[in-house]
């Protein structure tokens, strides 16, 4: 597939609008004013988000040392404390009384600083950072908030309110009682349910050290901002992988899973050049080691991946908490250890929102524009268009016909309606990678043209050559 380098910057309205229009993402509940964070994929979204899904679940668990599973949602409560979200998983918040406005206590300091860099006070400012480094408790960031005078973005006052921090996994219930020991939580992430079923897949697979698990899932999170489109929701999907190892051989493969992962957006076609990592500059109490994959967004570099060195923290605190030894004893060499996790965490509906972003192209064709989305092949909703010339003389049924025997193998679209070049802009825009002409030629010798996405070329074959030839491309 061509490169997207050199691609002029889109905004990020043109793809909102895109994906309404032509059924790949909608607004939830949308005819009731919508529901702030969460997003609905239409028909032709749910087939990229799922092409998304498969392509990774292929590339982490169709090889001998990753298991997949898939957790529950709900998890016993003490999970959560053992993961330490109970005590740690929630964002300082500060409210303007005037405006009414909530911030990130942390985001506003964060501003200030971006503020005074950019007006030379350089020294200034990595003094403030520093500060903010430093700060452990929501009384800090007030002070800090206060003597450098930060003002609320919305009424221009500082009619602070004190900070207080907010937990952002969701509550509900389980069972008709509404008291606290009924409460259980939607996951923040898959994660841990990977955990607390190592020993589970470890005994039933006989899998040993060097292995991981794998999963897929929606995750909830109450995110006091969410924005951007699909990049900050409440509702989301992640596609997790946990590798377990011998403490001492972390290193080595937190290297080699930054690289698998890299590769994975490479060979699904991403422009590089706008993908960068970028290592934590705060590290969490418990990993080692932490990188982000960053994309370059319309609104800028944004986080789509994270690989982390999570040591020992997760199967300890499990072990702790639930009173079951999560250790693995390695038969060889006579050593009993707790592995070591090697984590990889990527958004499903983030990289969506990465791959529609990064996919979207305006060109000129003939003096006209057309849209077009460069989705590599594999990750397109529709791999293949069926479009009769015209509306008789028998193309309709022979299009028909390919159109059903086909649809059987991948998933196709059948188009009768308007003029040929309409048709094909119309597949442009939603990035089916080959459009087939049946025409009068195909009457006489059961040929057909195909047309590619791309180059726009045009060669003919026997239409009941078709299936080989766009699986073949397609990588099916
Ligand atoms: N288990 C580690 C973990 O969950 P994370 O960095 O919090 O790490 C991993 O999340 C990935 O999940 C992120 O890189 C991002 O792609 C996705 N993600 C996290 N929060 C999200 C949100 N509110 N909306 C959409 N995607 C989100």
């Amino acid at each position: 597939m061509a490169s997207n380098a050199g691609q002029s910057t889109i905004s990020l309205e043109t793809i909102v609008s895109l994906a309404k229009r032509r059924g790949f993402v909608f607004q939830s509940s949308e005819i009731y004013g919508g529901l702030n964070g969460c997003w609905d994929y239409g028909p032709l979204g749910v087939e990229l988000l799922r092409n998304i899904k498969d392509a990774w679940w292929r590339a982490m668990t169709y090889r001998d040392d990753v298991e997949g599973i898939d957790a529950a949602i709900l998890m016993h409560p003490r999970v959560w404390e053992a993961s330490g979200h109970v005590q740690n998983f929630s964002d300082p918040l500060i409210d303007n009384k005037t405006s009414k406005s909530r911030h990130r206590a942390d985001h506003l300091i964060e501003g200030e600083i971006e503020k005074l860099r950019k007006k030379g006070r350089t020294e200034k400012a990595a003094e403030l950072e520093a500060k903010l480094a430093a700060a452990t408790d929501p009384s800090q960031l007030y002070q800090l908030i206060i003597e450098h005078e930060i003002k609320d973005p919305v009424s221009g006052t500082m009619d602070w309110t004190e900070v207080r921090h907010f937990n952002l996994m969701f509550k509900t219930f389980i069972g008709p009682l509404e008291d606290t020991s009924a409460v259980v939580y939607l996951r923040p992430e898959t994660a841990q349910g990977i955990f607390v079923n190592f020993d589970n897949v470890r005994q039933s697979t006989r899998q040993k050290i060097p292995f991981g698990i794998a999963q897929i899932g929606k995750s909830f999170r109450n995110e006091i901002n969410t924005k951007y489109f699909l990049f900050r929701t409440r509702e989301f999907e992640q596609m997790e992988m946990q590798f377990f190892v011998k403490p001492g051989e972390d290193d080595k493969w937190y290297d080699y899973w930054l690289g698998e992962r890299w590769r994975w957006f490479q060979d699904l076609g991403m422009t590089m050049e706008r993908l960068r990592t970028k290592p934590h500059d705060k590290l969490a109490h418990y990993a080692k080691a932490a990188v982000d994959i960053e994309y370059e967004f319309p609104f800028g570099w944004g986080e789509i991946e994270g690989i982390h060195n999570r040591t020992d923290f997760d199967l300890s605190r499990h072990s702790e908490y639930s009173g079951k030894k999560l250790e693995y004893y390695d038969d060889q060499t006579k050593e009993r250890f707790v592995p070591y996790v090697i984590e990889t965490a990527v958004g499903a509906s983030r990289s969506t929102m990465a791959f529609l972003v990064d996919a979207y192209r305006e060109e000129e064709v003939n003096g006209e524009k057309r849209a077009v989305m460069r989705f590599h092949p594999r990750l397109a909703p529709y791999k293949l268009a069926v479009l009769p010339l015209v509306n008789k003389d028998g193309m309709p049924e022979f299009a028909t016909r390919i159109y059903h025997d086909l649809q059987r193998h991948f998933k196709t679209f059948y188009d009768d309606s308007g003029a040929v070049g309409r048709r094909y802009r119309r597949q442009d825009e939603v990035g089916t990678p080959f459009c087939t002409t049946v025409d009068g030629q195909t009457l006489e010798d059961g040929t057909v043209t195909v047309r590619e996405r791309d180059s726009m070329e045009q060669v003919r074959i026997p239409a009941d050559a078709l299936r080989t030839y766009v699986a073949e491309r397609v990588g099916l």
